[in-house]
């Protein structure tokens, strides 16, 4: 069975992450698979609207830790880029449906995405920091404008979870939705979506896209940092803590 699953129905492209026994920690793999799929969806004039969401009742735990503990200095994170560069430039409306757990790249994706739903006891993290790493997706970047300094520095410092309110309140997500009801929610705003016009709806996106260049420099400058970030000793001692499920030897993070 593939690790990403997608229907296209109604003009609605539905993307699910299918790796619940890893929360839908992300790999390589999946990465460059999302971005195919993302590709041909952009030029698929069957779909309208892209739905992303995660099976087993759980969003994404962000990357795969053992690619990054298993990767060598100089090795590729093409994939990783090519899935950034392909939701940033998505010209058509994403839909997020967030449940369990959004970790690390699992909750910046969602700044890319233009509506976001969760799940009341969706929870969070930011967690590089934790991790020896910095951060990506040019969160530092849109976290300060979207919710406020304060609270970004202290998501990408402390790396600690927050719950869907502050999500909801800090405006990472939409809205909040009775976990028995935000498929259907979800894909009654799909549908809606679906049926707009469509010259209208990617030039109201693009529109409304009006930082591009300077986010995309931003995801560029994160990287470069975050590379290095990967061949420290905190980085090392972070992943390595983290597959042998043992505690940090935070001795490591001086
Ligand atoms: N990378 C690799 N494996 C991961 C993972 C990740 N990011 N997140 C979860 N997993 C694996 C766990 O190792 C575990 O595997 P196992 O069953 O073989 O032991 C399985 O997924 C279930 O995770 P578990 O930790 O038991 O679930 P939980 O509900 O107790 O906790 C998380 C869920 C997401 C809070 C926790 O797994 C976690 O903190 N993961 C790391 C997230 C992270 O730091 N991501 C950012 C990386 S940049």
């Amino acid at each position: 069975m593939s690790l990403v699953l997608t229907q296209n129905n109604d003009r609605i492209l539905t993307v699910s992450l299918n790796r619940a026994d890893k929360k839908n920690a992300l790999t390589l793999k999946m990465y460059a698979q999302l971005a195919n799929i993302l590709k041909a969806a952009a030029e698929d004039d069957t779909v309208h609207v892209v739905l992303l969401k995660g099976e087993g009742g759980c969003f994404s735990a962000g990357n795969d830790i053992s690619v990054f503990a298993q990767r060598d200095e100089g090795d590729s994170i093409s994939d990783i880029v090519a899935f950034m560069n392909a939701l940033l430039h998505f010209p058509k409306p994403v839909v997020a449906q967030v449940e369990g757990v959004a970790v690390g790249i699992g909750t910046t994706l969602l700044l890319h995405c233009d509506m976001v739903y969760c799940a009341p006891a969706t929870q969070f993290c930011l967690p590089f920091i934790n991790l020896g790493l910095v951060p990506e997706y040019a969160s530092s970047y849109l976290l300060p404008r979207l919710a406020g300094r304060r609270k970004a520095s202290e998501w990408l410092m402390l790396g600690e979870m927050f719950g869907a309110e502050d999500a909801y309140q800090f405006g990472v997500v939409t809205a909040i939705e009775p976990a028995d009801t935000l498929g259907e929610k979800v894909m009654s705003v799909c549908k809606k979506l679906a049926s707009k016009p469509v010259f209208a709806m990617t030039h109201t996106k693009k529109l409304l896209n009006t930082e591009k260049e300077v986010i995309q420099q931003q995801i560029n400058e994160e990287l470069d940092v975050f590379l290095e970030a990967l061949n420290t000793d905190a980085a090392k001692e972070a992943f390595d803590a983290f597959i042998n499920k043992r505690p940090l030897n935070t001795e490591k993070f001086k």
